[in-house]
This record gives structure tokens, sequence and C-alpha cells, in this order.
């Protein structure tokens, strides 16, 4: 049904993970969702379910070429998010990253539209403070292999702010930490997808370093909850906003879950940690509580109970 505010919306990389489920909660809202997406690493099975809902419009386009559509909002989601995708044409991934902004940007202008950008934890880098509060400028290679992503992310957030100074564009930076869930790609080598398929399959389970490097792990809906509500926040209120789940895991104790829940006869192996490895990540999301009065509200429990069932089904 369509709603009686509805908005016309343009989700970029609509058809990835999280796009997907962005495009499926916009309509069940009751808005018309554009979603533009190149299928770098999307899939049109992550959105076939949505092809017969009348205000869903799927354009096949590569945002490094501008386009020309009439929308309200745009959640700018378009971008290799997965080491193994971003690093494979890096020199892609950072165009994705600033022409793609600036092209988007562009259009926000032309029409007035508000735009969001899906930016990252990755714009800390290695950080040297624990947890990241938005005020810290970071700890990033400029020349390593994680930097077209990184440092592209990095110029992403620049343009947007210098479009909202100098053109009065009404943007929302997001800075979003490890998030998983069903369709995420399964051999994009993120570690939840990772250790679900290897543990389902009776393969070892990939431990990088020692394990006792952590991360954060945001289930997907929280994740499109806090995106939601960050377009829905005042005008004046831009972001950067850190959007993650807190709670700390290691690794290691990520793989002994993940083999427990699948009932796994897996074992674990442990090989080098690649170069330029985060060894902590945890978001400080007080700014998210306070202004977006968001936090996540579902634990690894159950959401990896989700994500599971998610790659079982799909095996
Ligand atoms: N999932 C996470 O944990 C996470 C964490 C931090 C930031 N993000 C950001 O959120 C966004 C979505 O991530 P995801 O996990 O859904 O990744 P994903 O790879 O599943 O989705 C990215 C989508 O963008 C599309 N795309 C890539 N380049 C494009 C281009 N030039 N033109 C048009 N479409 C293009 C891909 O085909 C894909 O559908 C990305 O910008 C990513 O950097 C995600």
């Amino acid at each position: 049904m369509k709603n009686i505010s509805s908005k016309r919306v343009l989700i970029t990389g609509g058809s990835g993970f999280l796009g997907s489920h962005l495009c499926e909660r916009l309509l069940d809202e009751g808005h018309e969702v554009l979603c533009v997406d190149n299928f770098y690493t999307g899939r049109r099975a992550n959105i076939a379910h949505l092809l017969n809902r009348p205000y869903l419009e799927v354009l096949r386009h590569d945002i490094c070429f501008p386009l020309y559509v009439e929308v309200d909002e745009i959640y700018n989601l378009a971008c290799p998010a997965s080491p193994i995708h971003y690093q494979f044409d890096p020199v892609q991934t950072t165009k994705t990253s600033v022409h793609g902004s600036i092209n988007m940007l562009g259009l926000a202008k032309r029409v007035k539209a508000k735009i969001l950008q899906a930016s990252t934890s990755e714009v800390y880098g290695d950080p040297t403070i624990h947890p990241q509060p938005e005020t810290y400028w970071g700890n990033v290679n400029p020349i390593g292999l994680r930097s077209c992503y990184d440092e592209g992310k990095r110029c992403a957030e620049t343009l947007f702010f210098d479009y909202h100074r100098q053109h009065k564009l009404k943007i929302k930076v997001a800075r979003i930490f490890n998030t998983y869930g069903p369709r995420m790609h399964p051999n994009d080598g993120r570690v939840v997808s990772n250790f679900i398929m290897q543990a389902l399959k009776g393969e070892e389970l990939t431990v990088y370093g020692d394990g006792k490097q952590t991360r954060s792990f945001c289930y997907v809906d929280d994740m499109i909850d806090g995106l939601i509500k960050l377009m829905n926040s005042p005008d004046d209120f831009t972001g950067p906003v850190n959007l993650g789940n807190p709670n700390e895991f290691s690794i290691h104790k990520l793989a002994l879950k993940v083999i427990e829940m699948t009932d796994s006869k897996a074992n674990i192996v442990f090989k080098p940690l690649p170069f330029d490895d985060p060894t902590q990540r945890k978001p400080d999301i007080s700014i998210a509580k306070k202004v977006l009065q968001w936090e996540p509200k579902i634990q690894l429990d159950e959401g990896l109970n989700k994500a599971i069932k998610y790659f079982r089904d799909m095996l």
C-alpha cells in the first residue's frame, strides 16, 4: 500500500546486502523506491521477492556516471563493502566512493533531495582510541591495500560536508560498523558469513591472527532502523554518527559460538593476520542514543540464529 505521506526514495546499491533490506523496509512503509545498482556485488536474488511490488523500480546503473531522476531522498549505499570485493578493482572502488558521491550529491542539489551517505567505521582505520567516538579523526594508511575503501569513504565524507557548507544541501552521514544478517554474500570473506558457511559445510573455520582482535556485530534490522531514523532526524543534524552494536566479541569467541550454534564438527585453523587489519573496533554510540533515540535491540545469539537459518536454507 502506498502511504499518504509517501516519498520517492532512491537507494544506490539497493540490491546489495543492506540495500535490499532498506528497499523492503521503505516499501513496507509505503514509499516509492528506486533501486539503482550496477550488480557488481549485489544480486537480483536479494530483491527478487520485491519485484512484484508496484512501487519498486529497479535500474541497472553505475553511479560513477550521472543520473537524472526526480526523488525526495537518496540513500547512497553503492560501494563494494568486503575486502575481497573492494580490493578486486581498487580504482573502481575509489571511483564509486568519490565520483559516485559527486554524482549523487549533484543530483541531490538539482532536485533539492535530502541525501544520506553510508560511511564506515573504516574511516577510523586501526584506531588508537577505544571505543571510537565520532570526534576521533582516525589512523588510516593512505597507500595500503585497504586504502581504496577507507580513503574513498573519507573523501566521500569530505564531499558531503563541502556540499553541505557550500550548497546548503541536507546531508546525513552514518558511520556503519560491522553488520551481518541474511542476504550477506556467502563468499565475500566477511567474518560472520565466512564462519557460518565454513561451519555448515564442515570445513575448518579460518581465524586470522590469534583471534584476540575484537569486533562488534550489529544485526541488519537494527542497522536499517538506525539509517531510517537518521534520514528522518532534524535537518540541522548532519552526523557523522556511529551506528553499530557496542557489544564486543573476540573473533575466536565468535568462531566458537558459530560452531556451537550450528552443531558443527568443524575445527578452527589460525592463519596470518592480513596487513592493516584493525585490532579493535567498537562504536561509541552516545550520539545515536541521544539524538536518534537509537540503539541495537537484537543481540548476537538471536541475530546469528537468523543468519544461520538463511545460509542453511541457501545451501
Ligand atoms: N555491511 C557492513 O558491515 C558495512 C559496514 C560499513 C559500511 N557499509 C557500507 O554500507 C553500504 C552497503 O554495504 P553492503 O554490506 O550492503 O555491501 P554490498 O556489497 O552487499 O552492497 C553494495 C551494493 O552496491 C552496488 N554497487 C557497487 N558499486 C556500484 C556502482 N559503482 N554503482 C552502482 N552500484 C554499485 C553493488 O552491486 C551492491 O549491490 C556500502 O557503502 C558499505 O561501504 C557496510
